[in-house]
């Protein structure tokens, strides 16, 4: 009885490790929904809510992706969020605190506090992975 309680604790161990890989989000299952606009609910909403404030661009769920994919950003020669390519995109280089290198000019992003690695690397998957709308 107690060696089968420990198989189950093992099977419970590996049931949680295989979760927390699949929450990963692989580039081929970062959701726009699911993964991204809950960073920007919880980082980026409270300034960027209705466009009108600066960086012109209001990113609450329903105005993010049309704000973002294939808008051209007010600070430099790129697009916002361009397809499949996170180098590309000035929103990732906002969040990785690379936008000067890229001509871009500001504080990196959300301001006055920067962004946890894990979590830029979230929105460059979905950069990567095509910027789906879902
Ligand atoms: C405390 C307020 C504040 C927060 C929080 C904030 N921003 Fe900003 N954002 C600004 C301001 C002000 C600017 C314009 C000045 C600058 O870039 O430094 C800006 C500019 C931008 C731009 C440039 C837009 C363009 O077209 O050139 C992007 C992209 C951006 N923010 C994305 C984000 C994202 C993504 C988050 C959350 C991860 C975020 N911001 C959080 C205030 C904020």
């Amino acid at each position: 009885m107690p060696e089968r309680s420990c198989l189950a604790g093992a099977g419970l161990s590996l049931a949680l490790v295989l979760g927390s890989i699949s929450g990963l989000a692989e580039p081929d299952t970062v959701g726009f929904r699911e993964h991204v606009v809950p960073i920007l609910n919880a980082h980026c909403v409270a300034c960027h809510l209705t466009g009108l404030e600066q960086g012109g661009i209001a990113l609450h769920a329903r105005a993010a992706h049309g704000n973002l994919v294939g808008v051209r950003s007010e600070q430099s020669g790129l697009n916002r969020v361009e397809p499949g390519d996170r180098q590309a995109s000035y929103l990732y280089h906002k969040v990785a605190n690379t936008h000067h290198e890229v001509g871009g000019e500001g504080e990196p992003m959300p301001m006055g506090g920067g962004l946890d690695p894990e979590l830029v690397e979230v929105i460059a998957r979905w950069i990567d992975a095509g910027a789906p709308a879902e």
